[in-house]
C-alpha cells in the first residue's frame, strides 16, 4: 500500500520474449514508476520503450491537471529510462534529477543534454514540501550510476532494481522464487555491492519498498531483506542436493537418477534434478545457489565437457559461486576427462568443498559405478 499522496504508474509487459535479451519470463515483466504529489511533484523513473504511451497516459491521470517539477532517474538501464526524452519534450520546465554518471549516460543513450538537470550524489536531499528525499548511491546494483531514494517522511525506500522480481503485477505468484531467479541472474555477481547497500539500508527506518520491478513490498520486510542478505553473502538458502547433468544417450541420466534414488533412500531431504540441455538455464543457476550441495554430471565431449555443462559452470563462476559442497560424475566411452575439466572450470571458485568420491561411468552404468554412486550419496548425506 502506497502512502496517500503517492501513485503507481507502472506497466505490465506480457509481450517480452526475453527480458534483458536472455531471461524467459513466463509471467511477463513489470516496469514500475511512481509519482509523489506534494507541493512539488516528483516522478520516479519512466518505463520500457514499448510502453511510453500507456505510461504518459497514466502519468497524466495521476497528475490530474498538475505538471511535474522533477523526474528522478534512479537507474539508466533502458527498461526504466527509455521515456526520458518523451518526458522532457512534454514537460520541458521539469528538472531531471540523477547521478552525474546517469546524466552522462542520458546523453549517450538519448542525446539528452542542456535540459534542466540536477546532479545528485549520496547524502544529497531534495525537499518536495512534506516529503524530503535523500539519495543513496548503490553502484553495481545493478549498474554503476544507480542512486536509490529514501523518503523519510513516509519511510519509503525507492530501491531501483533491488528487491525486484520477474513477473507482471497482474499475475499472482509467490515472491521468493522469481525474485531469487532475477537476483541471481542479474545481480548475482555483485554480492559485495549488495552487502554494502544492505548496511546503508539497515540505518534507515523503512516501512515500504518501491522497486522498479515486482510488487511494492510492505509488512514483514525482514523476510525480503533477510533473503537479500543470504543471497548477496553467498550463503546457501536451503538444505538440499541439486544435480545438474547432461546426457546424450541416457546413460548419464541413468547415473544421476540412480544417485537421486540412493540419496532419497539415505534420507536426503531434498533432491533436485536438472537436465541442462532442456531446462531454463537461469533456473538451474538459481537452484545451484539456493541449495548447499551440487552434483555436476556430464559426458566427455571433444576431450572437454558437454557444451551445456560448460555454459552452466561458467554461469556459476561469473556470479562468484562459493561456499558449497560439490561432487563430480563423468562419463566417457574411451577417455573420460570431464571430471578433470570440470575441476579446472571450478578452480577460481572460493570455499568449495569437493567430495572425495568422483564417479566415472564408462559408457553405461555397471556394478562398480553403482557402488561409487552409492558412496557419493552417503558422502552427500553426511554433509552438515
Ligand atoms: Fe531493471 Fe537494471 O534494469
Amino acid at each position: 500500500m502506497l502512502p496517500q499522496d503517492m501513485r503507481y504508474i507502472g506497466v505490465n509487459d506480457h509481450a517480452v520474449d526475453l527480458f534483458e535479451g536472455q531471461y524467459v519470463v513466463p509471467n511477463g515483466m513489470a516496469y514500475n514508476s511512481y509519482v509523489i504529489l506534494d507541493e512539488r511533484v516528483a516522478v520516479m523513473d519512466t518505463v520500457d520503450a514499448g510502453f511510453g504511451d500507456e505510461w504518459l497516459q497514466k502519468l497524466t491521470e495521476a497528475l490530474d491537471g498538475r505538471r511535474p517539477d522533477y523526474l528522478v532517474v534512479q537507474h539508466m538501464e533502458p527498461d526504466h529510462s527509455a521515456n526520458m526524452a518523451r518526458f522532457v519534450e512534454r514537460y520541458p520546465e521539469a528538472t531531471v534529477v540523477a547521478s552525474a554518471k546517469a546524466l552522462a549516460m542520458a546523453k549517450d543513450f538519448y542525446g539528452l543534454e542542456g535540459e534542466r538537470t540536477l546532479a545528485i550524489k549520496e547524502g544529497d536531499t531534495l525537499s518536495l514540501g512534506r516529503h524530503e528525499l535523500t539519495f543513496i548511491a548503490a553502484p553495481m546494483v545493478h549498474w554503476p550510476e544507480v542512486m536509490l531514494t529514501y523518503d523519510k517522511t513516509d519511510r519509503v525506500l525507492f530501491s531501483a532494481d533491488a528487491f525486484g522480481k520477474f513477473g507482471a503485477l497482474d499475475v499472482d505468484e509467490e515472491w521468493d522464487c522469481e525474485a531469487r531467479r532475477y537476483y541471481i541472474g542479474i545481480v548475482g555477481k555483485y554480492g559485495a555491492q549488495v552487502q554494502a547497500l544492505l548496511k546503508k539500508a539497515a540505518a534507515l527506518d523503512i516501512a515500504v519498498i518501491c522497486p522498479l520491478h515486482g510488487p511494492v513490498l510492505t509488512g514483514d520486510l525482514a523476510h525480503y531483506i533477510g533473503l537479500y542478505d543470504t543471497w548477496s553473502a553467498y550463503r546457501p538458502e536451503s538444505r538440499g542436493v541439486m544435480i545438474a547433468y547432461t546426457s546424450v544417450y541416457g546413460n548419464t541420466r541413468a547415473a544421476v537418477e540412480y544417485l537421486a534414488g540412493q540419496l532419497r533412500a539415505d534420507g536426503c531431504e531434498k533432491v533436485v534434478l536438472c537436465d541442462l540441455a532442456r531446462c531454463d538455464m537461469a533456473e538451474a543457476v538459481e537452484d545451484a545457489f539456493r541449495y548447499d550441495r551440487l552434483v555436476l554430471a556430464t559426458t566427455t565431449y571433444n576431450a572437454d565437457v558437454f557444451p551445456f555443462m560448460r555454459h552452466f559452470i561458467e554461469a556459476l563462476t561469473e556470479r562468484n559461486y562459493q561456499n558449497r559442497t560439490v561432487g563430480l560424475i563423468e562419463n566417457g566411452a574411451w577417455a573420460p576427462l570431464a571430471a578433470k575439466k570440470m575441476t579446472e572450470l571450478l578452480s577460481g571458485a572460493k570455499h568449495l568443498t569437493m567430495l572425495e568420491t568422483v564417479v566415472t561411468v564408462h559408457a553405461a552404468l555397471n556394478a562398480d559405478s553403482r557402488a561409487a554412486l552409492a558412496a557419493m550419496a552417503r558422502e552427500l548425506c553426511a554433509v552438515d
